[in-house]
């Protein structure tokens, strides 16, 4: 179980912010819109939205980070409610929201099925639901893709395999009772020294390192691991200089029914 409070979870949100940016944009909110930032994290969409004149409700499994987000929201001067909840028991009334987004958040969620009914449910008739989620392609994944086996194999907790990315997965998914599913490319750059310090910097602060890392140390297989999921990295990079990759994800929209 990720302890997503554990860490610095911020450093990896301020290289995700433009992911939030495009979802934002995406969802073309108008003033006064209901907006939920579900897994918002340290509140970074929820924050854009606030921005753009929507009253914003930022839910996430986490209390520091809600905390952070609260901080953030105060600094920057805009309005936004944060509350610690869990995405598969929405603490909000049917038709609450015109707009859910969720920005690599609500995928971490151990029963998709039950997340989308909780999404579709707090949404009016005819609301949207945007979702940034991973493509399974590029360094960043094949890296946590080395990490993630090992710690299964070494019979630690392995995610559920549902295909976020799969606009047909979403759509076979018995609670989507009428929404519509379209989908939207894009890629996001990260950029460090070197693989190197990049790799470093998530075994430092990232809570899913500080997560799986002590299962792998237990198993003995971390120095081999974290070379072959450095390899992955040091493959992947697009700049001789320093440290460039790019890693594509997804946003779906769903459309609840009118
Ligand atoms: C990769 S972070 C994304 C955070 C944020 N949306 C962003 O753009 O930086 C994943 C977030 O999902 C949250 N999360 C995971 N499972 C959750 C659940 N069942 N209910 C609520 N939040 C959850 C974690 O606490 C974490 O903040």
């Amino acid at each position: 179980m990720v302890d997503w409070s554990a860490g610095e979870y911020e450093r990896t949100a301020a290289e995700l912010e433009p992911a939030a940016r495009h979802v934002v944009a995406l969802a073309a909110l108008l003033p006064g819109d209901g907006v939920l930032d579900l897994a918002c994290g340290t509140g970074n969409a929820a924050l854009l939205a606030a921005a753009a004149g929507a009253r914003v409700t930022g839910l996430d499994g986490a209390r520091r980070l809600i905390e952070v987000a609260h901080g953030r929201a105060a600094a920057a001067g805009v309005d936004a409610k944060f509350v610690v909840g869990d995405a598969l028991d929405l603490p909000f009334d049917d038709g609450s929201f015109e707009v859910v987004v969720s920005v690599f958040g609500v995928i971490f969620a151990p029963d998709p099925a039950r997340a989308v009914e909780e999404i579709l449910r707090v949404l009016v008739p005819g609301g949207r639901a945007l979702l940034a989620v991973w493509r399974p392609e590029g360094p960043v994944h094949e890296e946590v893709g080395v990490l993630a086996r090992g710690i299964a194999e070494a019979g630690g907790p392995s995610r559920p395999p549902f295909a976020w990315h799969d606009p047909d997965a979403v759509r076979a998914l018995p609670a989507l009772d009428g929404a519509r599913v379209d989908a939207e490319d894009a890629e996001l750059t990260i950029e460090r020294s070197s693989p190197e310090a990049y790799f470093a910097e998530g075994e430092a602060y990232h809570p899913m390192s500080i997560a799986g890392r002590p299962i792998l140390e237990r198993a003995g297989t971390y120095p081999r691991l974290r070379e072959e999921a450095l390899d992955t990295l040091r493959a992947g990079n697009q700049d001789p200089d320093g440290f460039r990759i790019t890693s594509p994800y997804r946003v779906l929209r769903l459309t609840r029914a009118g």
